[in-house]
């Protein structure tokens, strides 16, 4: 049995399997310019973040209907709940989907036609977290909010994501404060690629309660101090960071001497379908290659449930 968990850090896009992908395109008629699923696999080699979301952009081309967003969020659910994730709060993209003609309403719309049954049909509960590209303008992210206004009642928060380096949080001020005046949660990626000090914006400037990554974190002392005292999370995911080449090998990865200076941290997967792995795979990953002892791991899973969004009167299957 899988240790159950919660994914914190998962993009639905990023999901998207060579398989699922070659399927959605024919049957909307797009055009993949890849032969078939193994020459798309031979494409999954990055050299850092903006090689990957080149990609992850092209291929959600594929992604036009309802239908095809609640087929992807339904293969996700099918595949995380097989490695023990009970409860996952799933980043989307609208801007990436607008910008091609594909409506909020249908993008949201699809994935709850999966999310909302997802507890019935896989044992997993979930929660919706809008995402702004970053590399978008602040005015963009504000008409995004916007355009979500009539599906509020599905979204539980609200992210930062895409390419990092050159768009610190501060530019996003304004988009987080409508977002908390409307009562969302708030999270944001920063110290993947960006230094520490966007993690510093993301907590004072844009008040959020998780950080997405955090990992460069630990160049700075004084942060990773105050991010102990404060208990604020990081949602670590370790195989995209070898992916992405923001570490050499797994071998290196800080999380054994993050875990050992107190940091609240959990391990998720980013863009499984991209970067070799679910969340249990991640798991197993960072117990093999970390050598993290069980308690260890338990207490990555206890603290993937305890940095969630679920409410204390909502069912917590795991505990
Ligand atoms: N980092 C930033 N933006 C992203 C990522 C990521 O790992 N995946 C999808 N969008
Ligand atoms: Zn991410």
């Amino acid at each position: 049995m899988p240790l159950p968990k919660a994914e914190l850090h998962l993009h639905i896009e990023g999901t998207l399997e060579p398989e699922l992908a070659f399927r959605l395109a024919e049957r909307n008629g797009v055009e993949l310019p890849y032969a078939d699923t193994e020459a798309l696999r031979h494409a999954y080699r990055f050299e850092d973040l903006q090689s990957f979301l080149n990609l992850y952009y092209e291929l959600m081309a594929v992604l036009r209907t309802e239908r095809d967003f609640e087929e992807l969020a339904d293969a996700y659910l099918a595949r995380a709940a097989a490695q023990g994730v009970r409860h996952a709060e799933i980043f989307f993209d609208p801007q990436a989907h607008l910008a091609r003609g594909v409506e909020m309403g249908t993008v949201i719309e699809g994935l709850w036609r999966a999310l909302g049954r997802s507890e019935e049909t896989h044992g997993v509960s979930t929660k919706l977290i809008m995402c702004f590209l970053r590399d978008e303008s602040a005015e963009s992210a504000l008409a995004t909010l916007d355009a979500a206004g009539p599906y509020l009642d599905r979204i539980t928060g609200v992210g930062l994501d895409s390419a990092e380096v050159g768009h610190p949080p501060v530019k996003f001020r304004e988009v987080y404060a409508a977002a908390a005046a409307l009562g969302l949660r708030r999270v944001a990626h920063a110290g993947e690629e960006g230094p520490p000090e966007y993690v510093v914006q993301a907590l004072d400037l844009l008040g959020v309660e998780r950080i997405d990554h955090g990992l460069r974190c630990v160049e700075d002392p004084a942060l990773v101090e105050r991010l102990v005292r404060e208990r604020v999370p990081l949602t670590l995911c370790p195989l995209s960071n070898v992916r992405l080449r923001t570490i050499d090998t797994l071998a290196d990865h800080p999380l054994p001497a993050m875990l050992e200076a107190g940091l609240m941290c959990t391990v998720n997967s980013d863009d499984p379908a991209y970067f070799g792995g679910y969340a249990g795979d991640n798991f197993t990953a960072v117990q093999q290659t970390l050598g993290l002892t069980e308690d260890r791991l338990r207490e990555l899973a206890r603290n993937s449930f305890l940095a969630s969004f679920l409410e204390d009167d909502e069912p917590r299957r795991a505990r």
